[in-house]
Protein backbone atom coordinates (compact mmCIF):
# COMPACT_ATOMS: atom_id res chain seq x y z
CA UNK A 1 0.00 0.00 0.00
CA UNK A 2 2.96 2.63 1.09
CA UNK A 3 5.62 3.64 -1.06
CA UNK A 4 8.65 2.01 -1.36
CA UNK A 5 10.73 1.53 2.12
CA UNK A 6 13.21 4.17 2.50
CA UNK A 7 17.11 2.36 3.45
CA UNK A 8 18.36 5.12 5.88
CA UNK A 9 20.88 7.02 3.89
CA UNK A 10 24.57 6.65 4.54
CA UNK A 11 26.01 10.04 5.54
CA UNK A 12 27.05 11.91 2.40
CA UNK A 13 29.99 14.08 2.52
CA UNK A 14 28.36 17.44 1.82
CA UNK A 15 26.20 16.43 5.49
CA UNK A 16 29.50 16.96 7.08
CA UNK A 17 28.78 19.63 10.25
CA UNK A 18 25.33 20.18 9.32
CA UNK A 19 22.95 20.06 12.05
CA UNK A 20 19.93 19.43 10.35
CA UNK A 21 21.11 16.23 8.92
CA UNK A 22 18.08 13.39 8.30
CA UNK A 23 18.01 9.63 7.53
CA UNK A 24 14.69 9.63 7.00
CA UNK A 25 11.69 12.33 7.16
CA UNK A 26 10.37 11.30 10.24
CA UNK A 27 13.75 12.08 11.69
CA UNK A 28 13.82 15.65 10.73
CA UNK A 29 13.58 17.98 13.43
CA UNK A 30 11.50 20.81 11.59
CA UNK A 31 9.45 18.48 10.55
CA UNK A 32 8.39 16.79 13.84
CA UNK A 33 8.20 20.22 14.56
CA UNK A 34 5.81 21.34 11.72
CA UNK A 35 4.16 17.95 12.10
CA UNK A 36 3.22 17.49 15.46
CA UNK A 37 -0.14 15.28 15.13
CA UNK A 38 1.00 12.07 15.31
CA UNK A 39 -0.05 8.95 12.85
CA UNK A 40 2.00 5.93 12.09
CA UNK A 41 4.77 7.71 10.81
CA UNK A 42 4.46 10.97 13.16
CA UNK A 43 3.98 13.12 9.57
CA UNK A 44 0.81 14.70 8.59
CA UNK A 45 0.16 17.44 5.67
CA UNK A 46 -2.65 19.65 3.89
CA UNK A 47 -3.21 18.99 0.70
CA UNK A 48 -6.12 19.95 -1.42
CA UNK A 49 -7.45 16.43 -3.29
CA UNK A 50 -9.21 16.74 -6.41
CA UNK A 51 -11.89 14.05 -5.46
CA UNK A 52 -14.47 14.34 -8.50
CA UNK A 53 -14.42 15.82 -11.40
CA UNK A 54 -16.27 19.41 -11.44
CA UNK A 55 -16.15 19.39 -7.91
CA UNK A 56 -14.08 21.16 -5.10
CA UNK A 57 -11.06 20.53 -4.01
CA UNK A 58 -10.70 19.11 -0.73
CA UNK A 59 -7.91 20.52 1.81
CA UNK A 60 -7.20 17.81 4.15
CA UNK A 61 -4.75 16.15 6.17
CA UNK A 62 -2.52 13.09 4.47
CA UNK A 63 0.35 11.02 5.40
CA UNK A 64 2.98 11.40 2.65
CA UNK A 65 4.14 7.97 1.15
CA UNK A 66 8.29 6.97 1.93
CA UNK A 67 10.30 8.76 -0.27
CA UNK A 68 12.42 6.00 -2.29
CA UNK A 69 16.03 6.46 -2.85
CA UNK A 70 16.04 8.97 -5.68
CA UNK A 71 13.48 10.90 -4.16
CA UNK A 72 13.27 14.51 -2.45
CA UNK A 73 10.90 15.88 -0.23
CA UNK A 74 10.44 19.57 -0.64
CA UNK A 75 8.89 21.98 2.01
CA UNK A 76 6.76 23.73 -0.30
CA UNK A 77 6.64 27.83 -0.12
CA UNK A 78 4.17 29.32 -2.85
CA UNK A 79 2.47 27.27 -5.55
CA UNK A 80 0.27 29.14 -8.82
CA UNK A 81 -2.67 28.39 -9.95
CA UNK A 82 -2.63 27.27 -13.68
CA UNK A 83 -5.26 26.87 -15.81
CA UNK A 84 -3.78 23.50 -16.40
CA UNK A 85 -5.02 22.20 -12.72
CA UNK A 86 -8.33 23.75 -13.85
CA UNK A 87 -8.40 21.45 -16.84
CA UNK A 88 -7.78 18.96 -14.41
CA UNK A 89 -10.62 19.66 -12.76
CA UNK A 90 -12.94 19.81 -14.98
CA UNK A 91 -11.85 16.99 -17.25
CA UNK A 92 -10.54 18.60 -20.23
CA UNK A 93 -6.68 17.05 -19.07
CA UNK A 94 -7.30 13.25 -18.62
CA UNK A 95 -6.13 12.38 -14.72
CA UNK A 96 -8.60 10.61 -12.63
CA UNK A 97 -9.06 11.71 -9.20
CA UNK A 98 -8.28 10.98 -6.93
CA UNK A 99 -4.89 12.81 -6.65
CA UNK A 100 -3.06 16.55 -5.44
CA UNK A 101 -3.00 18.68 -7.84
CA UNK A 102 -0.64 21.60 -8.48
CA UNK A 103 2.51 21.85 -10.81
CA UNK A 104 3.56 25.62 -10.58
CA UNK A 105 5.54 25.24 -7.43
CA UNK A 106 8.83 26.55 -5.35
CA UNK A 107 10.07 25.16 -2.39
CA UNK A 108 13.30 24.08 0.04
CA UNK A 109 14.42 20.96 0.19
CA UNK A 110 13.85 18.87 3.36
CA UNK A 111 15.46 15.42 2.55
CA UNK A 112 16.93 13.48 -0.31
CA UNK A 113 17.17 9.99 -0.68
CA UNK A 114 20.20 8.44 -0.64
CA UNK A 115 20.70 8.12 -4.38
CA UNK A 116 19.96 11.89 -4.59
CA UNK A 117 23.66 13.61 -6.09
CA UNK A 118 22.64 17.09 -6.98
CA UNK A 119 20.78 18.37 -4.66
CA UNK A 120 20.56 18.90 -0.62
CA UNK A 121 19.06 19.88 2.20
CA UNK A 122 18.12 23.83 2.48
CA UNK A 123 18.59 24.08 -1.48
CA UNK A 124 16.10 26.67 -2.59
CA UNK A 125 14.09 24.20 -5.67
CA UNK A 126 11.46 24.85 -8.44
CA UNK A 127 9.37 21.84 -9.64
CA UNK A 128 9.74 21.26 -13.11
CA UNK A 129 6.34 20.24 -14.23
CA UNK A 130 8.18 17.99 -17.36
CA UNK A 131 10.94 16.29 -15.46
CA UNK A 132 14.96 16.16 -16.97
CA UNK A 133 16.27 13.17 -16.37
CA UNK A 134 19.55 14.49 -17.91
CA UNK A 135 19.89 10.76 -19.74
CA UNK A 136 16.98 9.78 -21.97
CA UNK A 137 17.32 10.86 -25.83
CA UNK A 138 15.48 13.93 -25.30
CA UNK A 139 17.32 15.55 -22.86
CA UNK A 140 20.59 14.45 -24.51
CA UNK A 141 18.95 16.58 -27.63
CA UNK A 142 18.41 20.15 -26.38
CA UNK A 143 14.77 18.81 -26.13
CA UNK A 144 13.97 17.80 -21.81
CA UNK A 145 10.98 19.67 -22.00
CA UNK A 146 9.82 16.19 -24.09
CA UNK A 147 11.82 14.41 -21.96
CA UNK A 148 10.80 10.29 -22.10
CA UNK A 149 10.38 10.28 -18.10
CA UNK A 150 7.31 12.62 -18.35
CA UNK A 151 5.22 10.43 -17.80
CA UNK A 152 6.66 8.08 -15.40
CA UNK A 153 7.06 10.21 -12.84
CA UNK A 154 3.55 10.60 -12.09
CA UNK A 155 3.36 7.18 -11.69
CA UNK A 156 4.01 6.89 -7.79
CA UNK A 157 1.04 7.56 -5.00
CA UNK A 158 2.97 10.54 -2.87
CA UNK A 159 0.23 10.29 0.12
CA UNK A 160 -2.96 8.39 1.62
CA UNK A 161 -5.99 9.60 2.76
CA UNK A 162 -7.14 9.00 6.06
CA UNK A 163 -9.15 6.20 4.74
CA UNK A 164 -5.97 4.54 2.86
CA UNK A 165 -6.55 5.97 -1.11
CA UNK A 166 -3.50 6.19 -2.00
CA UNK A 167 -3.06 9.86 -3.85
CA UNK A 168 -0.92 10.36 -7.13
CA UNK A 169 0.34 13.83 -8.16
CA UNK A 170 0.11 15.96 -10.98
CA UNK A 171 3.17 16.21 -13.31
CA UNK A 172 4.90 14.40 -10.48
CA UNK A 173 4.73 17.21 -8.26
CA UNK A 174 1.38 17.76 -6.85
CA UNK A 175 1.88 21.71 -5.34
CA UNK A 176 -1.10 22.23 -3.68
CA UNK A 177 0.05 20.87 -0.09
CA UNK A 178 2.68 21.79 2.71
CA UNK A 179 4.74 19.19 1.34
CA UNK A 180 5.83 17.56 -1.82
CA UNK A 181 7.60 13.90 -2.23
CA UNK A 182 8.71 14.08 -5.95
CA UNK A 183 11.85 12.63 -8.11
CA UNK A 184 15.09 14.43 -7.76
CA UNK A 185 14.82 14.83 -11.86
CA UNK A 186 11.67 17.10 -11.59
CA UNK A 187 13.48 19.71 -9.94
CA UNK A 188 16.11 22.33 -10.58
CA UNK A 189 17.97 23.98 -7.89
CA UNK A 190 18.29 28.15 -8.23
CA UNK A 191 20.35 30.42 -6.22
CA UNK A 192 18.70 33.47 -5.70
CA UNK A 193 17.10 36.08 -2.85
CA UNK A 194 13.78 36.27 -5.22
CA UNK A 195 10.55 35.92 -3.20
CA UNK A 196 8.73 32.62 -3.56
CA UNK A 197 5.55 33.94 -5.60
CA UNK A 198 7.64 34.70 -8.47
CA UNK A 199 10.22 31.10 -8.50
CA UNK A 200 6.36 29.52 -8.05
CA UNK A 201 5.38 31.27 -11.46
CA UNK A 202 8.95 29.82 -13.21
CA UNK A 203 7.20 26.49 -12.69
CA UNK A 204 4.88 27.02 -15.39
CA UNK A 205 3.52 30.14 -16.62
CA UNK A 206 6.70 32.19 -16.82
CA UNK A 207 8.91 29.51 -18.41
CA UNK A 208 6.26 28.53 -20.97
CA UNK A 209 5.24 31.76 -21.78
CA UNK A 210 8.99 33.60 -22.27
CA UNK A 211 10.15 30.15 -23.77
CA UNK A 212 7.20 30.08 -26.28
CA UNK A 213 7.98 33.39 -27.86
CA UNK A 214 12.12 32.80 -27.03
CA UNK A 215 12.64 29.54 -28.00
CA UNK A 216 9.33 27.72 -29.63
CA UNK A 217 8.72 31.09 -31.85
CA UNK A 218 12.24 32.70 -31.96
CA UNK A 219 10.61 35.90 -31.89
CA UNK A 220 12.90 38.32 -33.98
CA UNK A 221 14.02 41.97 -33.68
CA UNK A 222 10.89 44.22 -35.04
CA UNK A 223 8.63 41.47 -35.86
CA UNK A 224 5.06 41.46 -35.16
CA UNK A 225 3.46 39.13 -31.96
CA UNK A 226 -0.44 38.43 -31.54
CA UNK A 227 -1.18 36.87 -28.51
CA UNK A 228 -4.61 35.48 -27.87
CA UNK A 229 -5.52 34.46 -24.35
CA UNK A 230 -3.57 37.03 -21.61
CA UNK A 231 -3.91 35.12 -18.59
CA UNK A 232 -0.87 33.72 -16.51
CA UNK A 233 0.90 32.48 -19.47
CA UNK A 234 -0.34 35.03 -22.37
CA UNK A 235 1.59 38.10 -20.01
CA UNK A 236 4.55 35.76 -20.28
CA UNK A 237 4.13 35.58 -24.14
CA UNK A 238 3.66 39.32 -24.53
CA UNK A 239 7.11 39.85 -21.88
CA UNK A 240 9.10 36.85 -23.92
CA UNK A 241 7.43 39.31 -27.07
CA UNK A 242 9.11 42.64 -25.62
CA UNK A 243 12.00 40.84 -24.67
CA UNK A 244 13.00 39.58 -28.07
CA UNK A 245 12.48 42.75 -29.05
CA UNK A 246 8.68 42.42 -31.04
CA UNK A 247 7.90 46.33 -32.64
CA UNK A 248 3.86 45.48 -32.36
CA UNK A 249 2.87 43.57 -29.74
CA UNK A 250 -1.29 42.74 -29.83
CA UNK A 251 -2.89 41.61 -26.86
CA UNK A 252 -6.18 39.84 -27.93
CA UNK A 253 -8.37 39.07 -24.13
CA UNK A 254 -12.65 39.80 -23.70
CA UNK A 255 -11.53 41.15 -19.83
CA UNK A 256 -10.39 44.54 -19.14
CA UNK A 257 -7.93 43.32 -16.17
CA UNK A 258 -6.13 40.93 -19.13
CA UNK A 259 -5.92 43.96 -21.67
CA UNK A 260 -4.40 46.34 -19.10
CA UNK A 261 -1.79 44.23 -17.42
CA UNK A 262 -0.72 43.54 -21.27
CA UNK A 263 -0.32 47.16 -21.71
CA UNK A 264 1.76 47.35 -18.60
CA UNK A 265 3.87 44.71 -19.38
CA UNK A 266 4.35 45.16 -23.20
CA UNK A 267 1.88 45.35 -25.78
CA UNK A 268 1.49 47.83 -27.74
CA UNK A 269 -2.03 47.86 -28.93
CA UNK A 270 -5.27 45.25 -27.75
CA UNK A 271 -8.22 43.79 -28.92
CA UNK A 272 -11.62 42.94 -27.16
CA UNK A 273 -12.36 39.93 -29.32
CA UNK A 274 -16.02 40.48 -28.41
CA UNK A 275 -16.16 43.41 -30.37
CA UNK A 276 -15.34 43.30 -34.19
CA UNK A 277 -13.70 40.72 -35.93
CA UNK A 278 -10.30 39.84 -34.43
CA UNK A 279 -8.57 38.94 -37.59
CA UNK A 280 -10.00 42.18 -39.38
CA UNK A 281 -8.68 44.24 -36.33
CA UNK A 282 -5.23 42.46 -36.55
CA UNK A 283 -4.95 43.04 -40.14
CA UNK A 284 -5.43 45.84 -39.97
CA UNK A 285 -2.61 47.02 -37.43
CA UNK A 286 -0.48 45.04 -39.49
CA UNK A 287 -0.42 46.26 -42.73
CA UNK A 288 -3.00 44.18 -44.36
CA UNK A 289 -0.70 41.01 -44.04
CA UNK A 290 -1.53 39.45 -40.64
CA UNK A 291 0.92 38.81 -37.81
CA UNK A 292 4.73 37.38 -37.94
CA UNK A 293 4.26 35.43 -34.68
CA UNK A 294 0.49 34.19 -33.42
CA UNK A 295 0.49 32.55 -30.16
CA UNK A 296 -2.95 30.89 -29.26
CA UNK A 297 -3.18 30.90 -25.32
CA UNK A 298 -6.70 29.71 -23.80
CA UNK A 299 -6.87 26.17 -25.04
CA UNK A 300 -9.62 26.67 -27.71
CA UNK A 301 -9.26 24.70 -31.14
CA UNK A 302 -11.63 27.21 -32.46
CA UNK A 303 -9.05 30.16 -31.59
CA UNK A 304 -6.15 27.69 -32.75
CA UNK A 305 -7.95 28.09 -36.66
CA UNK A 306 -8.44 32.23 -35.61
CA UNK A 307 -4.87 32.26 -34.38
CA UNK A 308 -3.75 30.78 -37.67
CA UNK A 309 -6.26 33.43 -39.77
CA UNK A 310 -4.30 35.98 -38.25
CA UNK A 311 -1.07 35.06 -38.94
CA UNK A 312 0.75 36.36 -42.19
CA UNK A 313 1.87 34.49 -45.40
CA UNK A 314 5.09 33.00 -44.40
CA UNK A 315 4.99 33.73 -40.71
CA UNK A 316 4.37 31.60 -37.87
CA UNK A 317 1.07 30.26 -35.53
CA UNK A 318 2.56 29.09 -32.10
CA UNK A 319 -0.39 26.73 -30.29
CA UNK A 320 0.18 26.88 -26.26
CA UNK A 321 -3.18 26.23 -24.80
CA UNK A 322 -3.88 22.80 -24.04
CA UNK A 323 -7.75 21.80 -25.56
CA UNK A 324 -9.00 18.55 -25.03
CA UNK A 325 -7.12 15.65 -25.51
CA UNK A 326 -9.75 14.01 -28.24
CA UNK A 327 -10.17 18.23 -29.62
CA UNK A 328 -9.64 18.16 -34.16
CA UNK A 329 -8.17 21.66 -35.18
CA UNK A 330 -9.17 23.07 -38.19
CA UNK A 331 -6.88 24.63 -40.20
CA UNK A 332 -7.29 25.14 -43.87
CA UNK A 333 -5.61 23.86 -46.46
CA UNK A 334 -3.90 26.12 -49.13
CA UNK A 335 -3.14 28.78 -46.07
CA UNK A 336 -1.04 26.09 -44.94
CA UNK A 337 0.88 25.27 -48.19
CA UNK A 338 0.50 28.10 -51.01
CA UNK A 339 1.35 30.62 -48.17
CA UNK A 340 3.93 28.94 -46.37
CA UNK A 341 2.25 29.72 -42.61
CA UNK A 342 3.82 27.53 -40.12
CA UNK A 343 1.53 25.78 -37.42
CA UNK A 344 3.94 25.01 -34.36
CA UNK A 345 2.89 22.94 -31.00
CA UNK A 346 4.30 24.42 -27.75
CA UNK A 347 4.93 22.65 -24.54
CA UNK A 348 7.00 24.23 -21.51
CA UNK A 349 7.61 26.65 -23.78
CA UNK A 350 10.32 24.57 -25.47
CA UNK A 351 12.42 25.32 -22.47
CA UNK A 352 15.15 23.56 -21.06
CA UNK A 353 14.65 23.71 -17.32
CA UNK A 354 18.28 23.15 -15.59
CA UNK A 355 19.47 26.51 -18.78
CA UNK A 356 16.68 28.42 -18.21
CA UNK A 357 15.05 28.72 -14.74
CA UNK A 358 18.38 30.43 -14.01
CA UNK A 359 18.01 32.59 -17.55
CA UNK A 360 14.65 33.54 -16.63
CA UNK A 361 15.55 34.58 -12.62
CA UNK A 362 18.21 36.69 -14.26
CA UNK A 363 15.48 38.27 -16.71
CA UNK A 364 13.62 39.02 -13.39
CA UNK A 365 16.42 39.95 -11.15
CA UNK A 366 17.57 42.92 -14.05
CA UNK A 367 14.03 44.09 -14.26
CA UNK A 368 13.47 42.73 -17.90
CA UNK A 369 10.86 40.20 -17.07
CA UNK A 370 8.01 41.86 -15.10
CA UNK A 371 6.84 38.87 -12.49
CA UNK A 372 5.60 40.60 -9.73
CA UNK A 373 2.78 42.24 -11.93
CA UNK A 374 1.55 39.18 -12.77
CA UNK A 375 0.78 37.87 -9.03
CA UNK A 376 -2.71 39.83 -8.62
CA UNK A 377 -3.53 37.61 -5.37
CA UNK A 378 -1.90 35.91 -2.64
CA UNK A 379 -3.82 33.23 -1.43
CA UNK A 380 -3.49 30.79 2.05
CA UNK A 381 -4.16 26.54 1.18
CA UNK A 382 -7.88 26.60 2.81
CA UNK A 383 -8.91 29.22 -0.65
CA UNK A 384 -7.84 27.18 -3.06
CA UNK A 385 -11.34 27.08 -4.45
CA UNK A 386 -11.88 30.57 -4.25
CA UNK A 387 -8.75 31.01 -6.30
CA UNK A 388 -10.25 28.82 -9.21
CA UNK A 389 -13.38 30.80 -9.43
CA UNK A 390 -11.25 34.12 -9.57
CA UNK A 391 -9.91 32.41 -12.29
CA UNK A 392 -12.71 30.92 -13.92
CA UNK A 393 -14.31 34.87 -13.51
CA UNK A 394 -11.30 36.93 -15.06
CA UNK A 395 -10.56 38.41 -11.89
CA UNK A 396 -6.55 37.69 -11.69
CA UNK A 397 -3.58 36.95 -13.62
CA UNK A 398 -2.28 34.58 -11.42
CA UNK A 399 -3.55 33.54 -7.59
CA UNK A 400 -0.40 32.07 -5.56
CA UNK A 401 -0.71 29.96 -2.22
CA UNK A 402 2.12 31.33 -0.23
CA UNK A 403 2.86 29.43 2.83
CA UNK A 404 3.18 31.32 6.33
N1 LIG B 1 1.70 24.12 -23.58
C1 LIG B 1 2.09 24.17 -22.31
O1 LIG B 1 3.18 23.69 -21.95
C2 LIG B 1 1.22 24.83 -21.30
C3 LIG B 1 1.72 25.19 -20.03
C4 LIG B 1 0.88 25.87 -19.16
C5 LIG B 1 -0.43 26.13 -19.49
N2 LIG B 1 -0.88 25.73 -20.71
C6 LIG B 1 -2.22 26.01 -21.15
O2 LIG B 1 -2.27 27.37 -21.54
C7 LIG B 1 -3.61 27.82 -21.46
C8 LIG B 1 -3.65 29.13 -20.71
O3 LIG B 1 -3.31 28.94 -19.34
P1 LIG B 1 -3.42 30.15 -18.32
O4 LIG B 1 -3.04 29.62 -16.98
O5 LIG B 1 -2.75 31.35 -18.86
O6 LIG B 1 -5.02 30.39 -18.35
P2 LIG B 1 -5.84 31.71 -17.94
O7 LIG B 1 -7.20 31.26 -17.61
O8 LIG B 1 -5.07 32.48 -16.93
O9 LIG B 1 -5.84 32.57 -19.31
C9 LIG B 1 -6.71 32.33 -20.38
C10 LIG B 1 -7.14 33.69 -20.93
O10 LIG B 1 -7.89 33.52 -22.12
C11 LIG B 1 -8.82 34.58 -22.13
N3 LIG B 1 -9.89 34.35 -23.12
C12 LIG B 1 -11.09 33.75 -22.95
N4 LIG B 1 -11.78 33.76 -24.12
C13 LIG B 1 -10.99 34.40 -25.03
C14 LIG B 1 -11.16 34.76 -26.39
N5 LIG B 1 -12.27 34.44 -27.08
N6 LIG B 1 -10.16 35.42 -27.00
C15 LIG B 1 -9.03 35.73 -26.35
N7 LIG B 1 -8.82 35.42 -25.04
C16 LIG B 1 -9.79 34.76 -24.41
C17 LIG B 1 -9.29 34.65 -20.69
O11 LIG B 1 -9.93 35.90 -20.40
C18 LIG B 1 -7.98 34.49 -19.95
O12 LIG B 1 -7.37 35.73 -19.68
C19 LIG B 1 -4.40 26.67 -20.84
O13 LIG B 1 -4.95 25.88 -21.87
C20 LIG B 1 -3.32 25.88 -20.13
O14 LIG B 1 -3.70 24.54 -19.93
C21 LIG B 1 -0.08 25.10 -21.62
ZN1 LIG C 1 0.63 25.16 -15.78
ZN1 LIG D 1 14.98 12.93 -20.09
Amino acid sequence: MAGPEVEPRPPRPADAGRDNVVTAVGDSPTFAARHPRPTSKGIHMRAAIFTEQNGPLSVEDVTPTDPGPGDVVVRITASGLCRSDLSVIDGTLPMPPPAILGHEGTGVVEFVGAEVNRLEVGDRVIGSFIPACGVCWFCHNDQSNLCENTYTVMMNPRATRSDGTLLPTMTGLGTFAEQMTCAEMSLVKVETDLPDEMLALIGCGVTTGVGAALFTAKVTPGSSAVVIGCGGVGQAVIQGARIAGASRIIAVDPVALKRDTALKLGATDAIDPTVGDVAAQVLALTGGRGGDFVFEVLGSPDLITQAFNCTRAGGTTIAVGVPRSDAMVSIPSFPLILQEKRLLGCVYGSAQVRRDFPLLIGLIETGRLDVGDMVTRKLDLDEINDGFRAMTDGEVIRSVICAH
